[in-house]
């Protein structure tokens, strides 16, 4: 366990095993040293830009160097950190390179980090990228898993500031939350499936229940009567039967209500309509968007905010076998709805249908969903950016909540032939699960979740990109399951509940 204090001090004289400080390029390509680490690089005087060139150094993203400190500090050793240009300098910039320093403090009992942390929300992203960018799956590795510091003090001139003590506690949280979600969904699917994937929201939600959210999870014969087609069709070929899970949380004062509504897909293996082998390997990971909406409601409990909200996950394992739903059969969805399937690959969309209908029956003032639902979306936006879709003020708001809480998402078209299309081209159903028609699918796939929110309003976001990273770890993003959207959706909901022009970003 780390402790994070939160101090005012120099990182010249605090006495640390590492000292961690940001280092940028000026207008004139010079080396330059970030707000936060001025006090080392007078420690080294004129010396300082001309060491860290001479080793090579050059401030790009991403980049760090680890020298001794020798006698001009009191830290053992000096981390910096390359944070692009000094004119550029973005509150994501210094998040993704506080995770960068994270990775980079290996065997160090006690760090002070000196990144640019000026104001509340630089406060709140240095943690949070600290906090989240070390972090590491070793859940099958035999062996020690690689030691974390046991302390790490965060240096910020505000440290005293009521604000800057607030944006610590919620980077805290959500970064605890957000490694929930990254350890289910790198659990691998044999060891979570549904029921075990809703035995670990109970337990999460048992260890957190001074936060005071409520869980039901629902099983095969409570979803049979609740009409839910959808998720018991997908989970028909699996001998791992579905779940749902539902959490509630009420604060004493809501100013608003959202239902949040995540993908459960415990594995993906795309049913008849099988996947090539080469897309089954990370399929495990199908169950991230359901991970994000548990954590979220977890956070925003957590930090008491003034909002009523209701998460549903549904979880179902898209298998193979003499049981399996067949393209050409009909379901009929929680509303009643009827679906014709046309490929049971695209299953998300069918355990979200019921899902996201009995959202709809809380009459929220929102529902917000996120699912790892199409492979089209990872080839329009790449695999760091997610897909937005939905409703103006919900797009709106979720694109900025994105960007405070530096995550990226890209605002796509639901058009209003497509959504056409999904309503009329079944001559068996209400709707057509899918139309084999490559081009513009993810919009297609959104399209079809849209049938089944009514009038509430409504954004969904597609994460089959982001929510895993399948390259080495950048920023405060590591390898494998990311925990993407945990902290824009709660950074929504903080956003719904402060005051109109109030602007607090700070996670
Ligand atoms: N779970 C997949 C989507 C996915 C792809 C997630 C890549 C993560 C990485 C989803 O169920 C699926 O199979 N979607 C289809 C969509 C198609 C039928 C429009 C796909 O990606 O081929
Ligand atoms: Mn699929
Ligand atoms: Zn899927």
């Amino acid at each position: 366990m780390t402790t994070y204090t939160l101090r005012k001090g120099s990182p010249a004289t605090t006495r640390t095993d590492v000292v961690v400080v940001g280092v940028a390029r000026d207008a004139k390509g010079g080396l330059v040293v970030c707000p936060g680490g001025e006090d080392v690089a007078s420690a080294y005087g004129r010396k300082f830009a001309p060491l860290l060139a001479s080793m090579g150094f050059t401030a790009r993203s991403g980049e760090v160097l680890r020298i001794p400190a020798g006698e001009a500090v009191k830290a053992a050793t000096l981390v910096l950190v390359g944070l692009g240009e000094r004119d550029r300098l973005s509150l994501q910039e210094v998040r993704r390179g506080a995770g960068v320093a994270a990775r980079n403090v290996a065997n160090a009992a006690t760090v002070a980090v000196a990144l640019p942390a000026g104001d509340a929300a630089h406060v709140g992203a240095v943690a949070n990228g600290f906090m989240s960018g070390g972090y590491e799956y070793s859940g099958y590795k035999s062996g020690e898993a690689a030691s974390a510091p046991t302390e790490v003090i965060l240096l910020s001139e505000v440290a005293r500031r009521q604000d800057a003590a607030a944006a610590m506690t919620r980077a805290r949280v959500l970064a605890e939350l957000t490694d929930h979600v990254r350890d289910w969904v790198n659990t691998p699917a044999n060891d979570f499936t549904p029921s075990r994937f809703a035995d670990a929201v109970e337990e999460l939600t048992t260890s957190r229940k001074d936060a005071g959210v409520t869980l039901e999870v629902l099983g095969v014969r409570e979803l049979e009567e609740l009409g839910c087609g959808g998720i018991l069709g997908v989970g028909l070929g699996s001998a791992n039967p579905p779940r749902m899970a539902r959490l509630s949380w009420r604060h004493e004062a809501p100013v608003a209500s959202v239902a949040l509504v995540g993908k459960g897909v415990t594995y993906d293996s795309g049913g008849l309509t099988i996947k090539p082998g080469g897309s089954m390997a990370t399929m495990k990971n199908d169950m991230a968007g359901a991970a994000a909406v548990v954590a979220a409601i977890h956070a925003i409990a957590t930090l008491n905010l003034p909002v009523a909200v209701e998460a549903f996950a549904p979880m179902a394992e898209n298998m193979i076998s003499g049981s399996a739903m067949r393209p050409g059969d009909v379901i009929r969805t929680h509303g009643g709805k009827t679906v014709e399937i046309t490929n049971t690959d695209a299953e998300g969309r069918l355990l979200l249908a019921d899902a996201l209908g009995m959202a709809a029956e809380t009459r929220p003032d929102v529902i917000l969903e996120i699912s790892t639902l199409t492979g089209p979306c990872v080839v329009a936006l790449g695999d760091r950016v997610a897909g937005l879709f939905g409703d103006d003020g919900p797009v709106t708001r979720m694109r900025d909540a994105a960007e405070t809480a530096g995550e990226l998402v890209w605002h796509l078209p639901i058009p209003e032939r497509i959504e056409e299309q999904v309503r009329t081209e079944s001559r068996l159903a209400d709707v057509l699960q899918h139309n084999w028609v490559r081009w513009g699918s993810a919009s297609y796939a959104a399209a079809f979740l849209r049938q089944f929110v009514g009038d509430v309003p409504f954004a969904h976001l597609d994460v089959a990109g982001p929510a895993w990273n399948n390259g080495a770890a950048w920023g405060d993003v590591p390898r494998g399951a990311t925990g993407f959207g945990v902290r824009t959706l709660v950074e929504y909901v903080a956003a719904l509940a402060r005051p109109a022009g109030e602007d607090l970003a700070q996670s």
